[in-house]
């Protein structure tokens, strides 16, 4: 035995000395936090890893950092960190909301830890960011001070109790209809993060020649959901010329599910809501909408110890552009396909999240000279993944058969989307605006 540790020490040694000689030959400086590491933690981890953020430790610094290097290395190798599940292999690959590491700052801190995870010069060190406080709403750099903003009535939710769905309807106020272009929804506090699973906005409002029972579906092409709040979403940005209408007498109906966490904390949730300003009229109108990865809420069916495959299809009734991808499953949730079936019969994965977390529902929205334009008649087809194995680490029970229910114990399978509806003339120009932009690689997409 103290043999083969005298070898591997010596071992060792020789080989930090080959990695050192070969540094040295090469001319490579050793990476540092300051100097590599920094920067790249201030672009990528520090809008969570901060103070008063929702991580639990802060990466701000060195120090606060250095005890952390082996966990930060598997939460990194392993794209754990930061939470983005799409699959990078298939599918659009380039979004608005991209906080993924590239391959090649996943290789910097990888060997940066791997090297002793050493400090740098203090003057390497670049400028601190300047993070909003809390009261701050994100979008207020772009549009100033939001035009209106709606609050939940709070609701205290014990240390102990079953899941509660608090579905308060708060009037908007509005006395003239107004087109919205950014909306930002949050708990009002870091603690309500924990009890708040996720939070519905649907807006509620008079309107003649649309049917709103079915606010929900991917069929309703009015009011419909207006916003959706889940961890690790924040706000949602109109593309140039499109918006939501919303108009005098309007409500917004929350449906907040809230479960305990064992400690008594208040739960309120608040939207900021930024409109055009009066007079500019964007030319679509956005919808969100829940869209089905199975047939039906009673289709759902995981037995036991299985990996299950559910689809759902839908039948787009007139062109539209399509702004994100944001799928939605409980704990045995595993992966969820969005691809487009075109009228002509070609297929196209759109995006795969294939690695899908339960406490991250990220919304994946999508580049603006990549955001799927469909022609009408576009089969959407959504495939979700449930692994009810011991293998999923956050299963509760593998030996449970589970099926469709809003508890988190129970299973979802959709996705939601927000879809621009556009007449088919308006499609047409569309298309020709992202020949232009994209050059010749868009045409055979959107060949009919
Ligand atoms: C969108 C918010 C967000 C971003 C961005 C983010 N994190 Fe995290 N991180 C969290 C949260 C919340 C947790 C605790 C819950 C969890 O593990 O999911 C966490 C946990 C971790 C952990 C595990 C801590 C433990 O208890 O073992 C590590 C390590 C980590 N993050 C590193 C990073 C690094 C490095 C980056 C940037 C490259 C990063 N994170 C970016 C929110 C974020």
């Amino acid at each position: 035995m103290a043999k083969t540790a005298k070898i591997t020490l010596l071992l060792t040694g020789f080989l930090i000395f080959v990695a050192t000689f070969v540094s040295a030959e090469t001319g490579t400086e050793r990476a540092t936090f300051t100097k590599d590491i920094a920067p790249i933690f201030q672009q990528k981890c520090e809008s969570c890893h901060r103070p008063g953020s929702i991580a639990p430790m802060s990466l701000m610094s060195y120090q606060e950092t250095r005890p952390w290097a082996a966990s930060i290395r598997e939460a990194v190798a392993n794209r754990q960190m930061p939470p983005w599940h799409i699959d990078k292999t298939v599918g659009i690959q380039e979004f608005k909301n991209d906080r993924s590491l590239s391959d090649e700052q996943i290789a910097t801190i990888v060997n940066w830890i791997d090297d002793g995870a050493p400090g740098g010069k203090a003057e390497d060190m670049p400028p601190p960011v300047s993070w909003p406080d809390g009261e701050t709403w994100m979008f207020a750099e772009l549009f100033d001070e939001p035009d209106l903003i709606v609050k939940s009535t709070p609701y205290t939710m014990p240390a102990q109790a079953a899941d509660v769905w608090y579905r308060p309807v708060i009037e908007t106020g509005l006395t003239e209809p107004r087109w919205v272009r950014a909306i930002e929804i949050r708990p009002t506090t870091v603690k309500g993060r924990q009890v708040i699973h996720h939070a519905l906005a649907r807006l509620q409002q008079d309107e003649p020649g649309v049917d709103n029972t079915n606010v929900l579906g991917a069929d309703a092409i009015g009011s419909g959901l207006f916003m959706e709040w889940a961890v690790g979403k924040q706000g949602e940005l109109m593309r140039p010329n499109s918006g939501k209408l919303m108009l005098p007498g309007s409500s917004i109906a929350w449906d907040i599910h809230i479960h305990a966490v064992g400690e008594e904390i208040v739960a309120q949730t608040e939207m900021a809501i930024y409109f055009y300003p009066k007079g500019e009229e964007p030319k679509f109108r956005q919808n969100l909408a829940l869209f089905h990865a199975i047939s039906g809420v009673r289709d759902l069916d995981i037995p036991p110890n299985e990996i299950s495959v559910h689809q759902g299809f839908h039948v787009l009734k007139s062109a539209g552009r399509i702004e994100n991808y944001q799928p939605h499953m409980h704990l045995r949730g595993k992966a969820m396909t969005m691809e487009a079936i075109y009228p002509d019969g070609k297929r196209e994965i759109l995006s795969h999240v294939d690695n899908f977390q339960f406490d991250w529902h990220n919304n994946y929205v999508y580049a603006d000279h990549v955001a799927p334009l469909l022609p009408k008649g576009t089969i959407l087809s959504f495939t979700s993944w449930h692994d009810n194995t011991s293998a999923n680490r956050d299963n509760p029970d593998p030996d449970q058969w589970v099926g469709w229910g809003d508890r988190t114990i129970d299973e979802m399978a959709h996705a939601w989307v927000n879809i621009t509806y556009m007449e088919d003339e308006d499609f047409k120009v569309e298309v020709e605006k992202r020949k232009a932009l994209e050059g010749e690689e868009a045409t055979d997409q959107f060949q009919q």
